[in-house]
C-alpha cells in the first residue's frame, strides 16, 4: 500500500460539496488528513461532512463564493487559524457550454473568476504559509477541455488551459520552498456536471473514450492524493486522467 504521508496532514479542497470535489473530501479524510472543505453550497458541504464526520473535529465546512477575492480571504484565514494549510486543492469550477456567436462577456469573466482567478487568489494566499514552512503540496483540477478544443467550449476550455499554465509558473516559482504544484486533468468523471448534457450526448462522448465508459469520481480523486503524498520530486506536470481519450 501506498504511505501517502497525508496522515494529520491539513488540506483545503475547493468545490468539495457534490461530484469530484465530494470524493476528494473523502478520499484525504480515509488518510487521515484534517479536511477544509469550500464550496458555495453551504448545506450540500455541511451535509457532507455531517456524514463522514460526526463530531466534526476532521472536516470543517467552509461557506466562500469564489467569484469573491476578499470571500477567497476570509476563507483561507477562518482554515487557517483552525489549521495552517499544507495541500491545497483548486477543484471548484464553473461548467459553461455556449457558442461563439452566444457567449457574453458577463458569462466569459464568471468562468474565469471561478476557474482561474480564485485559483490564483487561493495559491498565493496559501503559499505563503507553505514558504514560511518549506512544505507544501498544490492540485489544481484542469480538464482535457483545457488541452483540446471543443466547440462551445471557448471560455470553459481557455480557463482550464490557462490553469495548466498557471500551474507551470507557480511550479517554477514555489519550486524553492518545498512546495509542488501540478494539474490533474480529467476527461469525463461520473459526477453532476457530466450528466447534465443528457443521456444521449453523454453515450456520444463515451464512445470517443478508449476505455470505452468515464471515470468514478474516486479513480480521479486517487491521482490527487497520490500527488499531494510524497511525490517530492514531481512539479509543474499535468497528470491526464482520460480513459486514453487523449494520448500525448
Ligand atoms: N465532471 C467531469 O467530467 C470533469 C471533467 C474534466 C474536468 N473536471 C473538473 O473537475 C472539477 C470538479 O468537477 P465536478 O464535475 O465535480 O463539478 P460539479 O459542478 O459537480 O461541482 C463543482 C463544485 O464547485 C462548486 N462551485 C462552483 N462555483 C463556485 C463558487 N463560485 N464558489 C465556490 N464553489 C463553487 C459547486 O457548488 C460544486 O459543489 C472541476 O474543476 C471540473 O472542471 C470535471
Amino acid at each position: 500500500m501506498l504511505d501517502t504521508g497525508l496522515a494529520d496532514r491539513t488540506v483545503l479542497i475547493t468545490g468539495s460539496a457534490q461530484g469530484l470535489g465530494a470524493a476528494l473530501v473523502r478520499a484525504f479524510h480515509a488518510e487521515g488528513a484534517y479536511v477544509a472543505a469550500l464550496d458555495v453550497d453551504e448545506e450540500g458541504n455541511r451535509a457532507l461532512a455531517a456524514g463522514l464526520d460526526p463530531d466534526g473535529d476532521r472536516i470543517l465546512p467552509v461557506r466562500a463564493d469564489l467569484r469573491d477575492p476578499a470571500a477567497i480571504e476570509s476563507a483561507h484565514q477562518l482554515v487557517d487559524a483552525w489549521r495552517p494549510v499544507d495541500v491545497l486543492v483548486n477543484n471548484a469550477a464553473r461548467p459553461l457550454t455556449t457558442s461563439l456567436w452566444e457567449i457574453t462577456p458577463e458569462q466569459w469573466d464568471e468562468v474565469f473568476a471561478v476557474n482561474l482567478r480564485a485559483a490564483f487568489l487561493l495559491t498565493r494566499s496559501v503559499a505563503a504559509g507553505m514558504r514560511d514552512r518549506g512544505f507544501g503540496r498544490i492540485v489544481n483540477m484542469a480538464s482535457v477541455a483545457g488541452q483540446t478544443p471543443r466547440p462551445t467550449g471557448a471560455a470553459y476550455g481557455s480557463s482550464k488551459a490557462g490553469l495548466i499554465a498557471l500551474t507551470r509558473v507557480f511550479a517554477a516559482e514555489l519550486a524553492p520552498y518545498g512546495v509542488t504544484v501540478n494539474a490533474v486533468s480529467p476527461a469525463m468523471i461520473d459526477t453532476p456536471m457530466v450528466r447534465s448534457v443528457g443521456a444521449e450526448a453523454l453515450a456520444e462522448l463515451t464512445a470517443q473514450v478508449p476505455l470505452g465508459r468515464i471515470a468514478t469520481p474516486e479513480e480521479v480523486a486517487r491521482v490527487a492524493v497520490f500527488l499531494a503524498s510524497r511525490t517530492s520530486f514531481v512539479t509543474g506536470a499535468t497528470y491526464d486522467v482520460n480513459g486514453g481519450a487523449l494520448m500525448r
